[in-house]
């Protein structure tokens, strides 16, 4: 599908996910959020649910998981404008929790799976146990299997890796080991995806200010 095409298509779709009102979790937060990034990007990232930043300003990972998303990206020569990166759950789930299971495979069986339809990535990285329980399956172990390729149910390659909001919730050496494991991870996935789409440019020439992008709403 060409660009352009993908984005009408993911603008119609953004239209329609806005207006969802499907599940309880719309009622406490400002509005769902969608995605952020180059549609025609072979590397889909995908994390949990927005978070209260996210949910002002309507752009995935773009608080303090994003910030250090941002970093990693950078260290393996990417950058947001150049990927893809989006959420399993759309609306923030009250008081930043981690949405569960049901909440997290009914609301991506609605949107994630049309996104994904729609953009068709080479390689999907999951960020965090939600992700990876979703795309893969929920007898999975972040601390097991990160780093280990498989393929979603719709035959897309995927490596989970550890969420942001993991990382900074480490200290000392077992935090080091953890980012390493990350940028490993990254590199992984990068050269996936530049093996399927020899010619893609992953990284502009600075990371992009989200927030320049995204005013308050
Ligand atoms: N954590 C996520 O997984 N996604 C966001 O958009 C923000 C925080």
């Amino acid at each position: 599908m060409a660009a352009n095409d993908k984005k009408e298509q993911l603008a119609v779709l953004q239209d329609q996910m806005e207006r969802c009102t499907s599940c309880p979790l719309r009622q406490g937060c400002k509005a769902p959020v969608g995605w952020y990034g180059n549609p025609d990007s072979p590397i889909l990232f995908i994390g949990e649910a927005p978070g209260g930043v996210e949910d002002d300003y309507g752009c995935p990972l773009i608080g303090p998981s994003g910030q250090l998303l941002d970093k990693a990206l950078w260290s393996v020569q990417m950058t947001r404008d150049r990927v893809l990166t989006s959420n399993i759950v759309k609306c923030r789930p009250k008081g930043n929790r981690t949405p569960d299971l049901a909440e997290a495979d009914f609301c991506a069986k609605i949107w994630l799976t049309r996104e994904i339809a729609i953009v068709q990535p080479k390689v999907i990285v999951a960020l965090g146990s939600v992700a990876m329980h979703y795309l893969g399956n929920p007898s999975m172990r972040i601390t097991h299997q990160r780093g280990q390729w498989f393929k979603t149910r719709g035959g897309i390659d995927c490596i989970a890796t550890f969420h942001p909001s993991y990382l900074l919730r480490q200290y000392g050496h077992a935090q080091v080991q953890a980012k390493w494991d990350v940028f490993h991870d990254l590199q992984a996935a990068r050269a996936k995806a530049q093996e399927a789409v020899p010619d893609y440019n992953f990284c502009s020439a600075a990371p992009v200010d989200l927030f320049r992008l995204f005013p308050k709403r």
